[in-house]
């Protein structure tokens, strides 16, 4: 793949950027990169801080030749990617929170947001954002008990251009190998021994309904397994459900 990087001193959006690219026709590898954005989004209609000149914002375009319904594990590629690319960069162990937060001490450092367009039922294109928190130094009030940056962890800043550069090679290589086997197994066990709160009891948030389970780890579709207090087994699809550690966000 050859990433081709579009850089912006300022934007909305990277993902609504490389959206407009989209519908130009540019090629998959298209990657937009921002300093700072003035309106960042998150998952659920969140919004995500993004202040100049200190974190990663970037976002590339796919159109890989798979069923729509597979997307949604590119993200579990890019989570398994971007911790790899935290690890070798920072020495630090950053672990995944399900299905796609990178938290180190248990706060978030890092979220990614994937959106997809269908055409006639096949993918037109795919966006997967990224934002890391690298080089922040202090979050609101609001955050601060849920987010941390790679410098509030390690008293140390970070290269955001190098570590742009790690993701992007880490995810060049898990995305041809996951194009070859349309599921997740060949980065299962690599996931699963990061999962944050594997092994642990969670609260598992549905839209109508949630529940205390024993979160298992994720199997081939990279839904997570969880057991239930009766003894059920049951895979959740990312989709709709959010997972909660018992006392906080881990
Ligand atoms: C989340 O809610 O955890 C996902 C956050 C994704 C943020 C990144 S920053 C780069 C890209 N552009 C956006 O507007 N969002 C993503």
């Amino acid at each position: 793949m050859v990433w081709d990087i579009i850089r912006y001193d300022e934007t909305d959006s990277t993902n609504l950027r490389v959206k407009h690219l989209a519908g130009e026709q540019v090629c998959e590898g298209t990657v937009v990169v921002a300093d700072c954005q003035t309106s960042g989004r998150g998952r659920r209609g969140r919004t995500w801080e993004s202040p100049k000149g200190k974190n990663l914002y970037f976002s590339l375009l796919l159109r890989p030749e798979l069923e729509p319904s597979k997307a949604p594990m590119l993200t579990l590629v890019m989570a398994v990617s971007a911790v790899s690319a935290v690890r070798k960069l920072t020495d630090m162990k950053a672990k995944i929170k399900w299905p796609n937060d990178l938290v180190l001490e248990k706060k978030k450092i890092c979220g990614i947001l994937t959106e997809m367009q269908v055409e006639n039922e096949k993918i037109a294109h795919v966006i997967i954002g990224v934002g890391v928190n690298v080089n922040q130094e202090e979050f609101t009030e609001e955050l601060k008990y849920s987010a941390t940056s790679l410098y509030l962890e390690s008293g140390r800043k970070f290269d955001r251009q190098l570590l742009l550069d790690e993701i992007l090679n880490e995810f060049e290589k898990n995305y041809g190998t996951f194009l070859k086997y349309q599921n997740l197994g060949f980065i299962q066990e690599t996931y699963n021994e990061l999962l944050v709160n594997r092994d642990c009891e969670v609260k598992v948030l549905e839209p109508d309904v949630r529940y205390s389970a024993y979160a298992l780890g994720i199997n081939e579709k990279g839904e997570l397994l969880v057991r239930r207090e009766d003894g059920m087994i049951e895979a959740i699809f990312a989709g709709e459900v959010s997972v909660r550690g018992i006392c906080g966000y881990v």
